[in-house]
């Protein structure tokens, strides 16, 4: 059977339909659920102890192992890096049981280790999927600047303009004051003159420690108290963010930043143009993808791990772009099933 859409939103089962097997089907989504909780137990284990390369390689680690339990024929294009520094989960390398339809694969088994490792809120195991070469391969840049924000602005704003006018604009659709305005924006050096233009535009920050991929997601939704993302992220969570706001609306722009002649060279090898402002479907061009995230530590988006004497508690986030699906689940798991995981 597959899920067929009606006009107005209504939805009917319909038989006749078959899914093509090259293509990644609904239930596609409840399996990568299974993944994100993984890394999320794995790494979450690690949550407070002070080690983000420990609690990254246990979430790595993790997310491989059930990701190959999963039917599909998967290749990283938003990984870990490169083999020779990456061992698990590098670029280019197959994932999912290599059956069922070909897809891109980016992940970030924990975004925001920096919190995990501290115990800060909003860390997060994340995975997004999409039609087979739909993803942006960002790998050359490590860098992106962003502008993410919700469905009302979305065909208005653009990062080429004054960040007062974005601003404006923003304020206008949302029928909102630009003093009313909330901005999350990574706490850097490098944002200096951006806070302050912000600032002096009548807006407010909200500085984030890391994790930028459950702030652009709460941009993006209604009733978060986040209205934008704007400054330089990292690229790999732009593309994801773009899997997610496929799924919830609104836009996210990226544009490539360099930080090294190195890095110019390369993204011009890759075919970039530097510059270049990247649309949500510049940076995925599928309109049938797949975003999933469980709540490492607690969080605007969802609450983090729980590990009690028998059962973990994980929460997760599930989205699927075609259906518009977006589901939150409470998964409960047998301790006894995971004690191999803890430090
Ligand atoms: P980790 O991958 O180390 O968890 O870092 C996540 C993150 O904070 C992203 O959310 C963000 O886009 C990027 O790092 C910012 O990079 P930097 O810390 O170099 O400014």
């Amino acid at each position: 059977m597959s899920f067929d859409q009606q006009p107005g939103g209504y939805a009917r089962l319909s038989p006749s339909l078959a899914v093509a097997d090259h293509e990644p089907d609904r239930n596609l989504a409840l399996e990568l659920v299974r993944v994100t909780e993984a890394a999320a137990i794995a790494g979450g284990s690690w949550a407070g102890l002070g080690d983000k390369n420990r609690a990254d390689g246990a979430a790595v680690d993790a997310m491989r192992k059930v990701l190959s339990t999963v039917r599909f024929n998967g290749v990283v294009v938003i990984g870990e890096g490169e083999k020779d520094e990456a061992p698990m989960l590098y670029n280019g390398e197959q994932v999912g049981d290599g059956t069922g339809p070909e897809c891109d694969v980016a992940v970030d088994p924990i975004d925001g280790t920096r919190l995990t490792a501290g115990g800060y809120d909003n860390a997060l195991a994340v995975l997004a999927i999409a039609e087979r070469g739909s993803m942006f391969d960002a790998s050359s840049v490590f860098y992106m600047e962003k502008l993410v924000t919700g469905p009302e602005a979305a065909d208005q704003v653009d990062l080429r303009l004054p960040v007062k006018e974005n601003l404006h604009l923003i304020a206008k659709a949302k029928g909102l004051k630009v003093h009313q305005l909330n901005i999350s924006i990574l706490d850097r050096e490098r944002h200096h003159r951006l806070v302050h233009e912000i600032r002096e535009a009548g807006a407010r920050t909200r500085f984030l420690m890391d994790g930028d991929v459950a702030s652009s997601i709460a941009a993006v939704r209604e009733g978060t108290g986040t209205d934008a993302v704007m400054g330089i992220g990292g690229s790999p969570e732009g593309i994801i963010t773009a899997c997610a706001v496929k799924a919830l609306g609104g836009v996210i722009q990226g544009r490539l930043w360099p930080t090294s002649d190195d890095e110019k060279q390369k993204a011009t090898d890759a075919g970039h143009e530097i510059g270049r402002v990247l649309s949500t479907s510049d940076l995925v061009t599928s309109d049938n993808c797949y975003f999933a995230a469980t709540g490492i530590t607690d969080g605007d988006l969802l609450t983090g791990v729980t590990y009690a004497k028998d059962r973990i508690s994980t929460q997760s986030i599930v989205m699927r772009s075609k259906s518009g699906t977006i589901r939150t689940i409470d998964g409960e798991h047998p301790t006894s099933k995971w004690d191999n995981h803890r430090p």
